[in-house]
């Protein structure tokens, strides 16, 4: 069946036909989803009205928002004061770990009503600051029906103590004690900062996880020179953090043992089409969906399927990797990073 989609383009109309038939069926965390466009973790991934409608939109998945060890941490020491228990610090543990469940509770309960009234795979999403907290609080998703979980785990490297070994032994055992305690398939949500990355994402990849997500992007600071005070700055990412996610996903897609999903920076439809053609199995997309509404999941879905058609792809497969980095190949442009005149194109 044929449709038309009409993209205005600097006061021109476009009209691209959409064969609504084309497959755009793909693998994210072993599990087989009908576009490759995920909304990953964010606040409007924790509200069923929204999931409903993202799902109507097309995508593919859906990351819930993260469930935060240190934010459970904060709501108990706000309920619980210390100093009313240090008659009993028994009554103290009693009571702070009611605090805790509470906490949980609310999350296991969106994992529910997500799975209740969606059809797409509802993943959670962890972040723990203490590697024994990860496995309990994975198990209560497991048990809660989830599809898959999200590993949102990040370090900032700012110690000097901790050695690049230190950080990268708190990854591995995290991801090796989750595995053995969940069977539902996890994907680990990276950072780009390590010093090596290939490595570490490699690794990542034989420990049996089922997904690699790239990149996660954090709460940034910057600084009011009015009132001579820090403030947050902007939530959103940019297109300017699109290249580096392309770069990596060209450069990781042939060296790790698990599919990639690509994120960070993408804020054009065709954005979409370039991580699958760098080697990503899906695509990722969180601020764009709150600039542009979440439209931008069908729009970018039927450009993906007008481009397929166009170009004579009847399945992601048959194109997914073509710009990909080969195995060992140095010679890439992707691993090109000084500006040179030759390959800059600029004096
Ligand atoms: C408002 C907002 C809330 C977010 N909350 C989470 C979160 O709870 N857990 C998480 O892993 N990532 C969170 N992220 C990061 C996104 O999932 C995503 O990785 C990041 O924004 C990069 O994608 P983008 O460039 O499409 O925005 C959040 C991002 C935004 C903008």
């Amino acid at each position: 069946m044929f449709f038309y989609l009409f993209v205005l383009k600097k006061n021109n109309t476009f009209a691209y036909q959409i064969d609504n038939t084309m497959n755009t069926t793909t693998n994210f965390m072993d599990l087989k989803i009908k576009s490759p466009i995920i909304v990953g973790s964010c606040g409007l991934t924790s509200d069923i009205e929204t999931l409903k409608k993202i799902e109507q939109a097309g995508a593919g998945a859906v990351i819930l928002k993260s469930v935060f060890e240190e934010q459970i941490m904060q709501e108990m020491t706000k309920n619980v004061n210390m100093s009313d228990y240090s008659y009993s610090p028994e009554s103290y543990d009693y009571v702070a770990s009611h605090t805790q469940e509470q906490s949980l509770d609310k999350y296991v309960n969106l994992i529910k009503n997500a799975k209740k009234e969606l059809s797409i795979p509802v993943i959670a999403s962890v972040n723990c600051i203490s590697a024994s907290q990860w496995v309990s609080f994975a198990s209560k998703m497991e048990q809660a029906g989830a599809d898959g979980i999200e590993l949102n785990m990040f370090i900032l490297p700012s110690d000097v103590h901790l050695t690049t070994d230190d950080v990268e032994r708190f990854y591995e055992d995290t991801i090796q004690s989750i595995r053995r305690a969940v069977s539902i398939p996890v994907s680990l949500k990276m950072s780009p900062y390590f010093s090596s990355l290939a490595r570490v994402a490699q690794k990542g990849s034989w420990m049996g996880i089922s997904n690699l997500h790239i990149f996660n992007r954090f709460a940034q600071q910057d600084i009011n020179i009015d009132k001579i005070c820090t403030e947050p700055a902007n939530v959103f990412s940019t297109s300017g953090a699109f290249p580096r996610t392309l770069r990596w996903t060209a450069i990781l897609s042939n060296i790790i043992h698990c599919p990639l999903t690509a994120g960070g920076g993408v804020h054009k439809k065709e954005d979409v089409i370039k991580l699958l053609l760098a080697g990503a199995s899906s695509v990722q997309v969180v601020s764009a969906i709150y600039e542009q509404g979440i439209e931008f999941i069908q729009e970018a879905n039927d450009l993906l399927k007008s481009w397929m058609q166009e170009k004579g792809f009847e399945t992601i497969d048959d194109f997914r990797g073509k710009l990909a980095v080969e195995k060992n190949d140095k010679s890439s442009t992707f691993h090109r990073v000084q500006f040179m005149k030759y390959f800059a194109n600029i004096d």
